[in-house]
């Protein structure tokens, strides 16, 4: 039976040359991360529809804040869903959530009393139990510039509108967000570890549908290198593995010639998708899968 939705109706006409308004989107995940994809959100859910049914598993092996995956669990678009993520700080955020004391986590938050000063001891502290290491990731998250918790990220100085440090913490808002994901914790799988071995092992399931959202580092575009401390994947074998999915993916790339290439190589379509960034600036992305015709506005298929 194919699903409905009732937020699709809210998105309007989805149209890949116009950038999705990210406000209609509902947010539940408790990172601000760099490259984010809330902008897809709309997307992934008319894909989600295009199915004859269901997914068994909805995997996404490049988690970070798994804004995706999030909005299918707690959306229950899928039955389940498997998350992988390698970079150990924000491991421990999913850890904590999907299977720590999280009531602990969101009351920590709740507790912080935010100052330079206790932001500086937190930040500077080594912790051994995940709720601690959770929380010790959450702040930075909020308080470097852009979200960056790679070594060498700036830091918020005087923030938005001057209000410092506090211009990104929204404790009761992290709190409500860690509450919604621990409610649906049990249809969540968390494996911290290496997305493409991730797929490997299960290319040969069919009941299965993959949202790959790697970092881009393609030569030509670093930004993934600055963003994440994990950034360096071997994007060829990435390519090779998919072909061998028996599962269907939706892939998303920086629009270069170097992944069009690369994309059309290995049999697959692309299309490009308008997008608003952090700062508020058009800009495109590209989708990579095997059929784009579910997409509105597709010329592709
Ligand atoms: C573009 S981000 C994903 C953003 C995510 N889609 C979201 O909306 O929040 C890519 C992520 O892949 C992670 N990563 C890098 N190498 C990895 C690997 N070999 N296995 C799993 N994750 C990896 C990075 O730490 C980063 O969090």
């Amino acid at each position: 039976m194919k699903i409905q939705h009732h937020q699709l109706r809210l998105f309007g006409d989805l149209n890949t040359k116009r950038a999705v308004n990210v406000a209609s989107v509902n947010q539940y995940s408790p990172f601000r991360y760099p490259g984010g994809k809330t902008w897809l959100v709309p997307f992934v859910i008319q894909w989600l529809m295009h199915q004859p049914k269901r997914p068994a598993d909805f995997i996404e092996p490049f988690a970070g804040g798994a804004i995706i995956g999030l909005t299918v669990a707690i959306e229950q678009l899928a039955q389940h869903v498997t998350l992988v993520e390698i970079d150990e700080q924000v491991s421990a955020v999913w850890k904590a959530i999907i299977y720590g004391d999280y009531q602990r986590l969101a009351q920590m938050i709740i507790d912080f009393e935010l100052n330079q000063e206790n932001v500086d001891r937190v930040l500077s502290s080594t912790y051994t139990s995940v709720e601690e290491q959770a929380f010790q990731t959450i702040l930075r998250n909020r308080v470097n510039r852009g979200g960056i918790l790679a070594p060498g990220a700036g830091k918020v100085k005087n923030g938005e509108n001057g209000k410092g440090l506090k211009s990104r913490w929204y404790p009761q808002t992290l709190y409500r967000r860690i509450i919604q994901i621990a409610k649906v914790r049990e249809r969540i799988t968390f494996i911290q570890g290496d997305g493409l071995e991730f797929l490997e092992q299960s290319a040969d399931r069919s009941d299965v549908l993959y949202f790959i959202d790697p970092p881009y580092t393609i030569a030509g575009k670093k930004a993934g290198s600055r963003l994440y401390t994990y950034s360096d994947i071997d994007h060829e074998k990435l390519f090779t593995i998919a072909e061998r999915l028996k599962g269907e993916f939706l892939m998303t790339y920086d629009d270069t010639s170097t992944v069009r290439e690369m994309a059309s190589r290995h049999g697959f379509v692309t299309e490009v998708v308008t997008m608003k960034n952090t700062h508020h600036r058009e800009m495109t992305e590209l989708l990579i899968s095997r059929n784009l015709k579910w997409l509105s506005g597709s010329k592709s298929g």
